[in-house]
This record gives C-alpha cells, sequence and structure tokens, in this order.
C-alpha cells in the first residue's frame, strides 16, 4: 500500500481527495486548521482505513519536512503527494496590496514549491506521484484574482519543471485546474460580493455563486468535489503511468487546454 500526503486536508476539496485517496492507499492529512484536520480525519476513518493526521503550515521549510517525518513514522514512506493546500478571496486590483500578494503566494505557490522539493529529495531516485491543485483563475486574467491567478500560474510551470526533474526516475507530476466548487472559499467569496458589490443587493450567496457558475460554465453545472477527486485519484495512480506535466482542466468547459 502506498502512502500518500495531502495538504490542505481539512478543506472542501482537500477532505474529498483525502477520502477518496483512502480507498487504495494509507493517507497522511495535513493542514494548518488543527480542529478540522481532527474532525475530518475522525469522519473518514472507517474499518481498514490507514490514516494519520499531523498539523501543518506548507509556507514553513520545518513544517514540511515534519509531516513528512510524521507520515513517515506512523505510515511509511510518502511516494505520492497531493497539494491542496491554498487561499483566495476576490479583491480588485487596484486594491490589491503587496501584503496580500505575498501571503498568498507563500501559501498557493511556495508550499507548493516546498513539499514538491521534498517528496523529490526523499524520493531521490525511485518513482512518485504528484498533482498539484492550480485553478481556472491561472488562466482568466480576471481583475480580483491579480494575485490568486498568477499564483496558480506558477504553480502550473513549477509542475512543468518538476515532471523534467522526476521523469528520468519515474516520479510524475501534474496539475489539475478545478473550475467552481461550492466550498468555504466560494462561500466567503460570494458573501463578499454581498456585502461590496451593489450589483448582487438581495442575493444569497449561493445565488452569486450560481451566477457565475452560468455565466463562466459552458455546460452550465458547478464542479464537485468527487468531479476533481476522481481526477487526482486517476493522475496519482499506475493506470496515468505515462502522463506527466500536464495540467487538466475539470471545470465543464471553462478552459480548453
Ligand atoms: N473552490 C473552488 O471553486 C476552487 C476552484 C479552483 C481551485 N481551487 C483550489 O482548491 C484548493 C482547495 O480549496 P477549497 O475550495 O477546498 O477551499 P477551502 O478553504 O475549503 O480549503 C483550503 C484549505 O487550505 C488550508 N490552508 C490554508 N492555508 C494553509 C497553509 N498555510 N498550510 C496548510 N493548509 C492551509 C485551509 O485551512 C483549508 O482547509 C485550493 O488550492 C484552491 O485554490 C478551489
Amino acid at each position: 500500500m502506498s502512502v500518500a500526503l495531502v495538504t490542505g486536508a481539512a478543506g472542501g476539496l482537500g477532505s474529498a481527495i483525502a477520502a477518496r485517496l483512502a480507498e487504495d492507499h494509507a493517507v497522511l492529512l495535513t493542514d494548518v486548521d488543527a480542529e478540522r484536520l481532527a474532525d475530518v480525519t475522525a469522519q473518514l476513518a472507517t474499518d481498514g482505513a490507514r490514516l494519520a493526521h499531523t498539523v501543518c503550515d506548507v509556507s514553513e521549510h520545518a513544517s514540511v519536512r515534519a509531516a513528512f517525518e510524521t507520515a513517515e513514522a506512523q505510515l511509511g514512506e510518502v511516494s505520492l503527494l497531493a497539494n491542496v493546500a491554498g487561499v483566495g478571496k476576490f479583491v480588485p486590483f487596484g486594491e490589491l496590496t503587496a501584503r496580500q500578494w505575498d501571503q498568498t503566494f507563500a501559501v498557493n505557490t511556495r508550499g507548493t514549491f516546498l513539499t514538491c522539493q521534498e517528496l523529490c529529495r526523499r524520493r531521490a531516485g525511485r518513482p512518485g506521484a504528484i498533482v498539484n491543485i492550480a485553478s481556472i483563475g491561472a488562466r482568466l486574467g480576471m481583475d480580483v484574482l491579480a494575485d490568486y491567478g498568477p499564483s496558480k500560474a506558477a504553480v502550473i510551470e513549477l509542475t512543468h519543471v518538476v515532471s523534467r526533474v522526476g521523469a528520468p526516475t519515474g516520479l510524475r507530476a501534474n496539475a489539475v485546474m478545478p473550475g467552481l466548487i461550492w466550498t468555504d472559499m466560494w462561500q466567503k467569496t460570494s458573501e463578499w460580493l454581498l456585502e461590496n458589490d451593489p450589483a448582487h443587493a438581495g442575493s444569497s450567496a449561493e445565488q452569486i455563486f450560481m451566477g457565475f457558475v452560468e455565466s463562466l460554465v459552458p455546460m452550465g453545472r458547478p464542479q464537485t468535489t468527487e468531479d476533481i477527486a476522481d481526477m487526482v485519484a486517476f493522475l496519482l495512480s499506475d493506470r496515468a503511468g505515462n502522463v506527466t506535466g500536464q495540467t487538466i482542466s475539470v471545470d465543464g468547459g471553462v478552459v480548453l487546454t
């Protein structure tokens, strides 16, 4: 049984990915939110599931190293990595501060770099697989995502680099671009729009979200966490043994890759 490390595993998408991976692998769930992480791990604990959890702030190198060591001590050596931890909120371009830019990049980009590098070092010369969660926001040029979009575009290029580094020894790296999923991230975004954009007055947060789905998604429906988890599980499996350096959009047709 392989050991998978999932970052952001207390979140909407991370918990679904951890649940899907736990069907086939031992899983270390990690997140910066200790309370929700413990709850999610307890919910996923079923007969036969090999799970452990540890708090990890992906933006801190020591914290990332410690998470890999916890996995090794409790489950075995990590060979699979799903980078799901991320932050993002709408801020108009003219109001974006350098501080928010740095905070977004610290989690989304530096965090992904640190975990990828740690896995590559530990797997030196041996196979493994990585999936980095990017976003359609990397390709839309949206005014309100001037930090988030570039931070995810950098994740895609980092994935290209890791795929080249790992290819000779069978270590694969791919990125997934999810579309629009109703998780905490979109709930907070919709609530922010409700408070700050008079165009949305009188709507509910969920109606605002569905408005974005209708205007952006050709297939006209939001994505589910399971849609993304299935793709991540496939890319981490041997069935995708010849796939590396790719970015797959799971978004109902928003971005044509
Ligand atoms: N929801 C969407 O529509 C959508 C679309 C495209 C991409 N994504 C990406 O999917 C990923 C998961 O997002 P989600 O929708 O589940 O949101 P979420 O807010 O539910 O989950 C994000 C998780 O990341 C964790 N996190 C934040 N900072 C961290 C840090 N420094 N170290 C470790 N963990 C940290 C949070 O505690 C949270 O549990 C993110 O990378 C996000 O950018 C989401």
